[in-house]
């Protein structure tokens, strides 16, 4: 029997997203995502550019799919994040930014505050964001347009 293999989704957090991370695996797996949890394991204060680092690294290099990321307001997992190539980190603060994110940005980080927004919302706003395909069409230039700054600054993914 052809299995299709699982899309693989890289997940981390910092100690203020650690709880909603929890739950973001848990129903990521139940949906039949292959989620890669970078951390951290424990509670404890962590730097959030250590963890945005890793999902980062592994969505611009082509490992995952796609990449989820929580912190205190998701402000600081976006800047650090959108350092990497080919990296669209996007906070998605409600449905619409999260459909929009996909259908006109191809955003490949969905970006999530755990101080900012309520949990069973952000469970349902992430399954619109995975399941949202990218629109291309007038939308695919202006993300070759992205692209085209990583070039001229020297950072291709
Ligand atoms: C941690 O206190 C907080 O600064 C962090 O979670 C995040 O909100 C940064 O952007």
């Amino acid at each position: 029997m052809i299995r299709k293999r699982r899309p693989v989704v890289a997940l981390a957090s910092d100690h203020a997203g650690l709880e909603m991370k929890r739950r973001l695996l848990e129903a990521m797996e139940e949906w039949g995502y292959e989620v890669r949890d970078l951390g951290p394991i424990a509670a404890g204060s962590v730097d959030y550019p250590d963890y945005a680092e890793a999902v980062a690294e592994r969505v611009s290099s082509g490992q995952a799919e796609a990449g989820v990321l929580v912190c205190g307001t998701g402000a600081g997992m976006a800047i650090a994040a959108n350092k990497f190539p080919g990296v669209r980190a996007a906070v998605l603060y409600d449905d619409f930014t999260a459909r929009h994110a996909r259908l006109h940005n191809d955003a490949n980080i969905a970006v999530f505050g755990a101080r900012t927004m309520a949990a069973g919302e952000v469970v349902a706003r992430l399954r619109i964001f995975l399941e949202e395909p990218f629109e291309k069409g007038r939308h695919a230039s202006r993300v070759s347009k992205i692209e085209d700054i990583e070039k001229r600054l020297g950072r291709q993914a």
